[in-house]
């Protein structure tokens, strides 16, 4: 009864530059666990981005097209303001290793600190996956490598594409220098 009264929403958020089979995992099973499950993709990250924010959630909602409960939305500013602008107050993130650790306690804290009322829970990362992040996807398509272990077939000639631009650029850039 209650169940349906308050429908339980999760938020997952991340920067998904790009997307990779170990986001993927973990949205999958925590739509599971969640009514509702909100992909929030990060805007206004400091780092350069590979892809836009309208490119990154176009390519999750194309993964994830194949499950009905999850919404996957592009947000600006603190991730606190966002869960409670979609009324969510979990947020759910994945391990990986014990490296991922210290930095994801000291976001959960922080977002707990400053909203009490939302809390953070953690997916154990798929062991398959337990290496993978954006990051390495995209050092390993910069260099030509194949990337159709990590990321689902759809997005990968979009990495390699964008990967290819970025080398020729790269490239202009040196030759001007020379
Ligand atoms: O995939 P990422 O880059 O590890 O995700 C990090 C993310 C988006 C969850 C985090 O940077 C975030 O929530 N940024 C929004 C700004 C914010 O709320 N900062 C305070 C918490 S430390």
């Amino acid at each position: 009864m209650e169940r349906e009264e308050h429908p339980k929403i999760g938020i997952y958020p991340g920067s998904f530059d790009p997307v990779t089979f170990g986001h993927l995992d973990i949205i999958e099973r925590s739509s599971q666990i969640f009514d509702r499950m909100i992909v929030g993709v990060l805007c206004n990250n400091a780092k350069k981005p590979l892809f836009s924010a309208d490119e990154r959630v176009k390519m999750l909602r194309s993964v994830t097209s194949h499950i009905p409960n999850v919404e996957v939305r592009a947000f600006d500013g603190l991730l606190v303001d966002f869960a409670k602008q979609v009324g969510a107050r979990v947020v759910v993130r994945g391990l990986r290793a014990v490296t991922d650790f210290e930095y994801e306690l000291q976001m959960a804290q922080t977002n707990h600190t400053m909203c009490p009322g939302i809390d953070t829970i953690f997916l154990t990362t798929d062991l398959r996956y337990a290496y993978l992040s954006s990051s390495t996807v995209r050092e390993v398509a910069f260099y030509e490598g194949k990337i159709s272990q990590f990321v689902p077939p759809e997005i990968v000639p979009l990495v390699q594409e964008r990967c290819r631009s970025l080398r020729e650029a790269d490239g202009d850039r040196k030759d001007r220098q020379e």
